[in-house]
């Protein structure tokens, strides 16, 4: 995760932009102790339980146990990556990029970059202001003629690419942007040759508008940049939508549009995904959050990742067409690769969402049934089969049988019961017959997994305290509470304690331990302990850690004891001599305990 930056530059990065600034932008706080607190801006509470250390660099909230460094505070708040989150911070902070050092054509790609964003951001400005132009009349007039508000047009954009040749292009070229700028951005498009063309007959004409006469929707990412945009004709044709193809700054499997809302939304349940840009304004227009589209093609592995950080679900709602049903089967297939929980909005009559809620209203919207993955695929399975003859049937459920693989027991319960209604047969029938895995195999397993394991409670105790007197020694550690040559890699055999000490006994910081977590368990454990301090109780703990470090050294040195003994007949000559030198010692240290 951070292994694309050098540590002592992330350390820079994290200073320079200290913990206590940064969140104090979102969540105002009060120093009280050592520490600033102030209401969790993760979860509803009305008592301030989310603390910021300076001296950690380090947020961490009592109640909902989130916790990080800066640079993990700004991807939780903005939804961002953590190559995103960093490279805003360097940004705001005016700290260069390691890449940029290392890559000499970094600065200019990067500066290529902003200029084609700035075109695209003067275009789609252009586009607006055209809306209220008599030469924007006829799309101004199409957007209401569809249902379209004010309130709508300001919020995504929207814009009129007036009917003329290079309006577009020669008003950019006044502002100072290069033909080869335009073009890079996708918004001009450049013939070379000088005798007269299919798209300019009669007239020689080197270069002109890539969208002209059409309804002009910008497609803007979630830091607000212009990417690119789509065209829709304003009468019937093709094609339908023009759109941006890939430029420097823009890549259609990758973004999505409507992205900058979704980025202001909080506590987000679900994203709504659809296929076109109408159907995320008429969602919208009507009060439904969390709405989007992919760019014209189908869901990509990209984008469902870039989803996944808006909300913990996400709902495809696609048109109720074949293109749109076939596009729902291969979404739920790359959602679920992605472990991304997933439902599908199904609209009556073919209709698409812009459509549906249109002719509805909101509350229909809100009442139409979400279906899981599996019940989704069988309907689609259904629909192949003729379930009037006893061979329909039987086609028809060998072709379930492979997708009910994977289910939990309560989807296989249900699916089964929807299948006997369906075709007559008994469950027994289609488990036996047809290959239908058993809910009752599969129920058995997880009972097994959830069955409490018969423990001898000694050892298990010792274990845990054990690991507990680990634990409080990373937090002495950590907080600077206690040296680090009281302990030594030794007396750690969890595995991740193991790692967080040797980290820090090479002066790691708290922040960046937590940082390099990958797995969300071990970061929250990791957050958990390096935040921890103990006031008054130091002492105490300090002891019972110290009592318990004792034992397990005792235990261990007793362990190789008994390894060493039991092997010891078995060697000969130089090697016998060192085991049983090794014995002398250990049996010494072990005396020395005592
Ligand atoms: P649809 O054909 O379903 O159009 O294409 P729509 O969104 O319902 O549009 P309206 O309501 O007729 O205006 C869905 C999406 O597929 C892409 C666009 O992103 C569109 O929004 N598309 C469609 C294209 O890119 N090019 C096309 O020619 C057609
Ligand atoms: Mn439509």
């Amino acid at each position: 995760m951070a292994g694309r930056y050098p540590e002592a530059w992330l350390a820079q990065l994290r200073e320079r932009a200290d913990i206590v600034q940064t969140v104090s932008a979102y969540v105002p706080l009060k120093k009280n102790g050592q520490n600033y607190w102030g209401l969790c801006p993760f979860h509803n509470e009305k008592t301030p339980s989310f603390s910021v250390s300076p001296e950690k660099q380090m947020y961490y909230c009592f109640g909902c146990k989130a916790g990080g460094s800066v640079i993990q505070f700004v991807m939780e708040m903005e939804h961002l990556t953590f190559g995103e989150a960093v490279a805003r911070l360097a940004d705001q902070l005016h700290i260069p990029l390691p890449e940029m050092e290392r890559d000499p054509f970094y600065q200019e790609r990067r500066a290529q970059r902003d200029r084609l964003l700035e075109a695209n951001r003067t275009a789609a400005q252009f586009f607006h202001q055209q809306l209220f132009e008599p030469q924007g009349a006829a799309v101004l007039e199409y957007f209401k003629s569809r249902g379209v508000s004010d309130a709508m047009i300001t919020r995504f954009g929207l814009g009129a690419a007036p009917d003329r040749w290079d309006v577009l292009t020669q008003t950019l070229k006044e502002k100072g942007f290069s033909e080869e700028e335009l073009r890079l951005a996708g918004l001009t498009l450049v013939h070379e040759a000088e005798a007269p063309t299919r798209d300019a007959p009669g007239k020689p004409r080197r270069v002109f508008d890539m969208f002209r006469n059409r309804a002009m929707f910008p497609i803007i990412d979630q830091y607000g940049n212009v990417l690119g945009f789509g065209g829709r004709m304003l009468g019937s044709g093709q094609p339908k939508y023009l759109n941006t193809s890939d430029t420097p700054v823009f890549n259609k499997r990758q973004g999505v549009y409507a992205a900058n809302l979704l980025r202001r939304e909080r506590g987000l349940e679900r994203v709504i995904l659809v296929e076109g840009y109408m159907d995320v304004i008429a969602l919208t227009q009507f009060g439904v959050r969390g709405v989007c589209a992919t760019l014209g093609t189908a869901l990509t592995q990209e984008q469902a990742r870039l989803l996944k950080r808006f909300a913990p679900k996400i709902f495809l709602a696609y048109d109720g067409d074949g293109a749109g049903q076939k596009a729902i089967l291969r979404g739920l297939d790359i959602l679920e690769a992605e472990g991304i929980p997933a439902r599908v909005l199904d609209f009556p009559d073919g209709l698409d969402p812009d459509e549906f809620i249109r002719r509805d209203g909101p509350e229909a919207f809100e009442k139409l049934p979400s279906l899981s993955p599996i019940t989704y695929r069988i309907r689609r399975t259904e629909e192949a089969y003729d379930l009037s003859t006893d061979d329909g049937k039987i086609e028809f459920l060998r072709a379930c049988a492979e997708q009910m693989k994977r289910l939990d027991p309560v989807e296989m319960e249900a699916t089964l019961k929807y299948l006997t209604r369906r075709t007559g047969f008994s469950q027994e029938t289609l488990v036996q017959q047809i290959g239908v895995p058993a809910p009752a195999a599969a129920a058995r397993t997880t009972r097994r997994v959830t069955a409490p394991v018969r423990r001898e409670p000694l050892p298990e105790g010792q274990r845990l305290d054990r690991v507990r007197a680990q634990e409080i020694m990373i937090s002495l550690l950590a907080s600077g509470q206690m040296l680090k040559d009281v302990v030594s890699q030794e007396d750690f055999d969890d595995p991740l304690l193991k790692n967080l000490y040797a980290r820090l006994a090479e002066g790691e910081s708290p922040a960046a331990l937590v940082e390099s977590q990958d797995n969300e368990a071990d970061r929250a454990r990791t957050a958990r302990l390096v935040f921890a301090t103990f006031g008054k109780d130091r002492g105490e703990q300090l002891r019972m850690a110290e009592e318990c470090l004792q034992s397990m050294r005792r235990i261990r040195i007793e362990e190789e004891l008994d390894t060493i003994k039991s092997q010891v007949n078995l060697l000969e000559g130089e090697e016998k001599k060192q085991a049983i030198e090794r014995v002398m010692a250990l049996t010494l240290q072990l005396a020395r305990m005592k």
